[in-house]
């Protein structure tokens, strides 16, 4: 071969290896930065079905603030929980660490509205769940079922952000969208989704027909059983229509937090929210 023929033939397979580079890398930025989920939006008066679908992992809990993730976290200081005991109190001023991840155990797929979503659960809560499921399909509401339950925090930013968007979509200012997306869905590290301790119960006829949850839930057999029985499975509902000021959050009537059997009971006597009862003992 002669030297410029050689030199030629070089020249190209230079090009092509950093042709073949440049292509891997923008492919690994691109898969980077995909979302892990997509998440229906909502209008101001329609709280969105924000499911959970990916999987979990065990991680050790380290103290990193929840507010450290990136992306549009609320920007608020909140404190970070450290006891992660029953009754642990996640809110708008109490935020998880970021890689928070509780003793998750699987609950069977038939329990869900669809098999995709994450079916993981504390291991502390996840019998008194399919319990409270089991019985009130036995009374009658056969088609009872977790829209969602455990979250992780990757989860529960990108549902946040979503929100996010689709506010500012909508003409809204990124500092008002985020207030807005905020009375619907907790910002990452401060939803109680990702204590693996919360669910979202629903009919799945009524979420079929009503395409998103919306507090009249409350009107339905289920919502009325869950309502009236849940306390017997060591649940409460969480935010309740009359301390919205207190938990700052929307009535949610398809919302119900595992606390145990005896502060279920007590919470539920006492009329308080969790915020007040914690306050309070
Ligand atoms: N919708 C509730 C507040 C949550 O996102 O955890
Ligand atoms: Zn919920």
């Amino acid at each position: 071969m002669s030297k410029k023929r050689k030199l030629k033939k070089n020249v190209t397979v230079a090009i092509t290896a950093a042709v073949v580079i440049i292509a891997a890398v923008i492919l690994i930025a691109i898969l980077k930065n995909k979302p892990q989920t997509s998440v229906a939006s909502s209008s101001s008066s329609v709280q969105s079905s924000s499911e959970a679908q990916q999987s979990s992992s065990s991680t050790p809990v380290s103290s990193t603030p929840a507010s450290s993730g990136t992306g549009s976290s609320s920007s608020s200081a909140v404190n970070i929980v450290h006891d992660f005991g029953i009754l642990m109190l996640v809110n708008k001023n109490n935020a998880l660490p970021s890689n928070y991840t509780p003793n998750l155990i699987t609950i069977p797929k038939s329990y869900y509205y669809t098999t995709d979503k994450d079916n993981h659960f504390d291991s502390r809560a996840a019998t008194y769940l399919e319990n409270m499921i089991d019985a009130g399909r036995k009374a009658g509401l056969s088609d009872l079922c977790i829209l969602s339950g455990y979250r992780t925090y990757a989860y529960q930013q990108n549902n946040f952000d979503q929100h996010v968007k689709s506010y500012e979509a909508s003409g809204e200012t990124n500092a008002q969208a985020k207030i807005d997306a905020a009375k619907l869905v907790a910002p990452p590290g401060t939803s109680e989704h990702e204590t693996g301790l919360a669910a979202d119960v629903i009919s799945s006829a009524w979420y079929k027909r009503n395409g998103t949850l919306t507090a009249d839930f409350d009107n339905t057999d289920a919502g009325k059983w869950l309502r009236a029985n849940c306390v017997n499975y060591g649940f409460i509902l969480r935010y309740p229509e009359d301390k919205v000021d207190v938990t700052k959050y929307d009535y949610e009537s398809w919302h119900f937090r595992f606390v145990g059997v005896d502060d279920a009971k007590k919470i539920t006597d006492s009329g308080l929210c969790l915020e007040e009862y914690v306050a309070k003992n």
